[in-house]
């Protein structure tokens, strides 16, 4: 009887942790209503990064940017209206690209199971597809179900996305606002091993770091003397760098061993290394397999955050405006 009682209470805890954890998201959410909605959205992705590789960091970046403003609900595609700013022409979009894409898988998926498809979804899918390219298979799983939002704010993107300016404890304190672990930052800063950034994110940190003409001592003296040679002066916003020199296009662990030889970009990466517990972090993360995995796992849990689900939000027609 005793066992009966705690089998269902521990039951109960889980059901109940299992839904906050990810609210009603699950596997292949469009089995039924759209089966080949997973099928249009790798073939339209990968027919794209064949095209065009520097892709699956836009995509990426973008999934990171929708999950941290309001959750993972599609806001950052919406265009701004007369009325509202939106996340899109916030400061922190530079560079934000690949709307065409996510514009094109939706109008394929319109066609052949109209309204039925998030742009919350499609996002997510799209992100875990480009990466997966490089490898021809899905290198994590992604959960389906959630849907549109319909609020889109540059101010809100401003609060919410960490700046690259940020130290470990603005960084720890922005992921442990989304409910991510000091484990999720550094695991999921490893997505800086494609891309590029542009100089005004960190020339700062070649020329002027304490206001007096100085360099960032933390930063790798041989590789600040490259980074010079390519952004000329403090007001460069345009020239942009590879963020895993040499291997920008290329999806690996290569970034933490970028980060033990000090050569990490931003002051946000930089910073990793400032925390004992984080850097400990790093030295696993030096092992391929070990990253993979972890990688899959704390992009489950930024693809959960603060998602709608049920009847909560909408199904968009077109991922750049909410339903009329
Ligand atoms: C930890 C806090 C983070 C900060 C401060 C940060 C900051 C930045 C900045 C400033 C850029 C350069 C944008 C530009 O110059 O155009 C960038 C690029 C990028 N970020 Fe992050 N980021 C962070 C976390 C993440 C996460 C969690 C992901 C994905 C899971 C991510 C993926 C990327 C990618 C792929 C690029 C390259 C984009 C491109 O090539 O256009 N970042 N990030
Ligand atoms: C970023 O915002 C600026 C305005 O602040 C806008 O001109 C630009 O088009 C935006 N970029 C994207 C990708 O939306
Ligand atoms: C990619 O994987 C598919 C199915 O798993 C296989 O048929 C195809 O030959 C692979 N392509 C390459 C280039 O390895
Ligand atoms: C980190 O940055 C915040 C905000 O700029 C600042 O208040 C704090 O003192 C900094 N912490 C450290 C350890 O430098
Ligand atoms: C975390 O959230 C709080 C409350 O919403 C906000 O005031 C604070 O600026 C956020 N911190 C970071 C680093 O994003
Ligand atoms: C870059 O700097 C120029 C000149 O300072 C400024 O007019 C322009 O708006 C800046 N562009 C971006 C994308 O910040
Ligand atoms: C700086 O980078 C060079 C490679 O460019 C490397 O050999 C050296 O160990 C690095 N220095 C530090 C302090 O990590």
């Amino acid at each position: 009887m005793d066992n009966l009682i705690i089998f269902s209470i521990t039951f109960l805890v889980f059901l109940v942790l299992g839904s906050c954890n990810g609210g009603e998201l699950r596997k292949n959410f469009y089995r039924i209503s759209c089966p080949e909605a997973e099928n249009i959205v790798r073939s339209v992705t990968w027919k794209r990064v064949a095209s065009k590789n520097s892709l699956p960091a836009k995509l990426i970046r973008m999934h990171f940017h929708d999950c941290f403003v309001r959750g993972c609900d599609g806001s950052v595609l919406l265009d701004s209206t007369s009325k509202n700013t939106a996340e899109k022409d916030a400061v922190p979009n530079q560079s934000l690209e690949g709307f065409d894409v996510i514009d094109e898988i939706k109008s394929q998926l319109e066609k052949t199971c109209p309204g039925v498809v998030s742009c919350a979804d499609i996002v997510a899918l799209s992100a875990r597809d480009s990466v997966s390219f490089q490898f021809n298979r899905s290198m994590w799983e992604v959960l389906t179900g959630r849907r549109d939002g319909s609020i889109s704010r540059a101010s809100e993107a401003l609060a919410n996305i960490p700046s690259p300016f940020f130290n470990f404890t603005t960084l720890k304190q922005s992921f442990a606002n989304k409910s991510l672990t000091v484990q999720d930052l550094v695991v999921l800063s490893g997505a800086h091993t494609i891309g590029v950034g542009h100089c005004n994110f960190f020339s700062n940190r070649l020329y002027n770091f304490k206001g007096k003409g100085d360099a960032d001592p933390s930063l790798n003296s041989t590789y600040s003397a490259t980074l010079r040679t390519k952004c000329q002066s403090l007001s460069d916003n345009t020239t942009t760098v590879e963020m895993d020199p040499r291997s920008s296009l290329t999806f690996d662990n290569h970034y933490f061993s970028v980060l033990k030889q000090q050569q990490g970009l931003f002051q946000s990466d930089a910073a990793l290394l400032t925390n004992k517990g984080a850097s400990n972090i790093i030295d696993e993360m030096v092992s391929p397999r070990k990253f993979f995995n972890e990688f899959s796992q704390s992009m489950k849990r930024m693809g959960a955050i603060d998602v709608l689900t049920g009847t909560a939000g909408e199904i968009r027609k077109k991922c750049s405006v909410i339903n009329s």
